[in-house]
């Protein structure tokens, strides 16, 4: 079991980032769709940690990005994309993936409103975050996913619509 320690991802050469998700995702992983959910943003600081281990080696990283949901009458809700979460092959399974979805919830602390979204499985992502398909069936993204993978972290007291589209979020 391998020592780990989370921090900010900013503090990391984005290089190694690069190279930890190439190895993770394969080095295609740009061309797909979740990528273009969150074109041309940079990831949120506060939001976005690595892990590494006790020999300062990068083993895993999380970032996420300011995205929202647009409705078909143009109306824009904020919300934060989480992803991608990887975590490289050799260290899978030791507690890390957790940790580092653990540092997003505890920097969001709990009175945070947006919901969270992603794409991912739903076994790893469900039972254990509490993420969900339950709102996200009307949701689409600009290119080809699998429906069922989108998940989302909603406040049930929280209206956001039934149907819209997800993308960079612009504040002009
Ligand atoms: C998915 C990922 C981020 C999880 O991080 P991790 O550090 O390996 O996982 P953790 O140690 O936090 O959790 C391990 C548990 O999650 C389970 N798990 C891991 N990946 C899973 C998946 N894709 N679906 C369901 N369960 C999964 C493990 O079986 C283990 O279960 P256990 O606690 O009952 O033994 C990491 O494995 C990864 O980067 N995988 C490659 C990318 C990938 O497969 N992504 C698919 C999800 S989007």
């Amino acid at each position: 079991m391998t020592e780990f320690n989370i921090i900010p991802l900013d503090q990391v050469d984005k290089a190694w980032v690069d190279q930890l998700l190439d190895q993770v995702f394969g080095p295609d992983r740009a061309s797909r769709t979740i990528y273009r959910v969150r074109e041309g943003l940079d990831p949120l600081p506060a939001l976005s940690f690595a892990a590494l281990d006790d020999q300062d080696y990068l083993v895993g990283s999380i970032q996420c990005w300011p995205v929202a949901l647009t409705d078909p009458d143009g109306l824009a809700y904020p919300m934060i994309l989480v992803g991608p979460v990887g975590v490289a092959p050799d260290h899978q399974d030791q507690g890390i993936g957790r940790a580092l979805m653990a540092s997003v919830f505890g920097a969001l602390g709990v009175g945070e409103k947006l919901p969270l979204v992603l794409l991912g499985d739903p076994e790893y992502y469900g039972t254990r975050f509490g993420f969900s398909a339950d709102r996200t069936g009307g949701w689409t993204l600009p290119g080809p996913y699998e429906q069922h993978r989108l998940l989302a972290l909603v406040r049930p007291d929280l209206p956001i619509p039934e149907r819209g589209m997800l993308g960079p979020w612009r504040m002009i």
